[in-house]
């Protein structure tokens, strides 16, 4: 006879670890494991991405490149680092944009994921995609009038030296557009408050800090560095 509860407690550990083993891989995307794991995964799943995000033009054009270009004017032909741009999103975007007269350093440590933005962004001269770790930039300071990272500091082991990094490629009186989860219930711990972010750039030289409800999951966070006096 088989005995039901003998069966149980393996069931129990079985099914335990699965969840923890979904938990770790799939609803934290692996953050909790370090960065090379973060990697592992989007390398993994970059075949599959933009399938995944399902993003549509004229969303992008309305929620992303549009209000950027609305926060830069009268600049049209700004030079912008895009900060772990996964297939290119953001560089895309921007390079449809009718005012759009810049060029995009694109950016991301996924060679899998950047390769797919490169294939995208391919015969465009405006458009360049360098493999990085956010955590270190190879640009010197100042060297940006805007800078971007979208739905990835989240994803970073620590945030503060990727925000210290992205602040100090951008130039003074640059802009600096990143995106806040707002939804953390699976990722205990990498909630930040608006009140921490805007504590957080005072340090880092910004001048203004504005934070707008993006999406369900997101806020948009707009920083403005401090002019040079
Ligand atoms: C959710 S995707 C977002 C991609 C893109 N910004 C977008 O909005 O579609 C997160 C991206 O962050 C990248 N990433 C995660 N950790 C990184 C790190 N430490 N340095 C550079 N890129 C990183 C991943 O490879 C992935 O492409």
């Amino acid at each position: 006879m088989i005995d039901p509860l003998g069966l149980l407690l393996p069931a129990l550990v079985i099914g335990g670890a699965a969840a923890l083993l979904w938990w770790l891989l799939i609803a934290s995307e692996g953050v909790y494991l370090g960065r090379r794991v973060v990697i592992w995964l989007y390398d993994l799943y970059a075949a599959r991405y933009d399938g995944i995000k399902g993003y549509r033009l004229e969303h992008e054009h309305q929620y992303l490149s549009q209000p950027l270009m609305e926060q830069i004017a009268p600049l049209t032909d700004p030079l912008v680092l895009d900060v772990a741009t996964g297939t290119g999103r953001m560089p895309l975007a921007l390079l449809r944009h009718g005012r759009f007269e810049g060029r995009v350093i694109a950016s991301d440590l996924s060679e899998l994921m950047l390769r797919r933005a490169a294939d995208k962004l391919a015969g465009s001269p405006r458009a360049v995609c360098v493999v990085t770790p956010a955590e270190r930039l190879p640009f010197p300071d100042s060297a940006f009038d805007v800078v971007t990272c979208l739905e990835a500091l989240e994803f970073m082991t620590r945030r503060e030296p990727v925000l210290a990094e992205l602040m100090r490629v951008l130039r003074p009186g640059g802009l600096l557009l990143i995106t806040n989860r707002i939804n953390t219930r699976l990722m205990p711990g990498k909630l930040y408050s608006s009140d921490d972010l805007v504590a957080q750039f005072a340090e880092l030289d910004a001048d203004t800090v504005y934070i707008e409800r993006w999406q369900v999951d997101y806020d948009l966070v707009w920083v403005k560095k401090t002019a040079e006096l």
